[in-house]
């Protein structure tokens, strides 16, 4: 395509090879070349003058920076399925659409989540570090005594795409279901998936496991404070790979450090990239950086996905995964 037809694009930090090929082949592209999260000054001189802006979750696109990319900017397309880190209202004031990319990471996702609630019910990372460090003195009846999958009730919190996958995944291992969501499902979605609804509170109450599965916004902002915390089932298990922001961190601690959550797995937190330094010394923790989504295949589909809806804006179709 020549170069005038392409559209312009600023990319804030470098993507699987497969995208960057693309990227480079299909649009005028500018990079933030470092592998680190762009500053707000790299984003705000970046997005100047470009037809599009190809962010992370961890890139704030507030007014500010929707303002340095007017008049030209016509589209933000968020490398992620999560859209918290965008001043949604902002953007259609504006007149710029906003794409995210559902759908391809859903099972990496769940996979990720399953992950981290077989090592921490099976305290995994805590006998890696026992046995690595040369502690391990023999076969021990008592050692390392988890919690079963199979027999236990997971409880998930929202059941959309990533949801009912886990619910999928959990059918396999035995696991006893519950749900809530805001909605919910049609009564053969729920036969389908062996789901019982369940009211958030009760669900709390009856769970050895919970999942949370829902989107970031103010109405989730800590969907589970220290009261909800408090009615968790004693010496159950708290997995989130959601956002940080819908558990509220001190209290999580709180529960933890006096022992009424047996554990928890966790991959995301209320002010990533810091992580409550409590949180970090507690051994039935287990602490990933924000990787559900990290594996090749699904990193590669996510920035075509984005690359797609830039090219749509650019011809005027219609966007394939606008947020609304
Ligand atoms: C997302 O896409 O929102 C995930 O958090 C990325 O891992």
């Amino acid at each position: 395509m020549p170069q005038s037809e392409r559209p312009k694009v600023f990319l804030t930090r470098p993507l699987p090879a497969p995208v960057m090929d693309r990227l480079e082949a299909e649009t005028d592209l500018t990079l933030q070349p470092h592998d680190r999260p762009a500053t707000r000054e790299e984003i705000l001189e970046g997005v100047r003058g470009q037809d599009a802006l190809l962010c992370l979750l961890t890139d704030p696109i507030d007014a500010r920076v929707l303002d340095a990319g007017s008049p030209t900017l016509r589209i933000v397309a968020n490398y992620a399925v999560g859209f918290n880190n965008i001043d949604i209202q902002a953007a259609a004031q504006r007149g710029i659409a906003v794409t995210n990319t559902p759908g391809v990471l859903t099972e990496s996702s769940a996979d990720l989540a399953f992950a981290l609630l077989l090592a921490a019910a099976r305290r995994i990372p805590e006998a890696d570090r026992f046995t690595r460090t040369g502690r391990w003195d023999g076969w021990g009846p008592l050692q390392f005594l988890g919690r079963d999958l199979h027999g236990s009730t997971l409880g998930l919190i929202g059941m959309g795409r990533i949801g009912r996958a886990v619910a999928r995944r959990a059918a396999g291992f035995g696991l006893h279901l519950r749900y809530w969501n805001r909605t919910r499902l049609q009564p053969e979605q729920e036969q389908s998936l062996s789901l019982t609804y369940t009211e958030r509170d009760l669900l709390l109450a009856d769970s050895d496991f919970v999942s949370l599965h829902v989107a970031y916004h103010p109405q989730t902002h800590h969907l589970l404070g220290a009261r909800e915390l408090s009615l968790m089932k004693p010496g159950s298990i708290l997995i989130n790979t959601s956002r940080g922001s819908v558990v509220d961190e001190p209290a999580l601690v709180a529960a933890l450090q006096e022992g009424r959550l047996g554990g928890a797995g966790l991959d995301v937190y209320e002010h990533e990239p810091d992580i409550h330094p409590e949180l970090l010394r507690l051994d039935q923790v287990v602490i990933l950086p924000h990787i559900a989504s990290a594996t090749r295949r699904t990193r590669t589909r996510m920035g075509m996905m984005a690359l797609e809806n830039i090219l749509a804006a650019h011809r005027g179709d219609p966007l394939p995964n606008p947020v609304r």
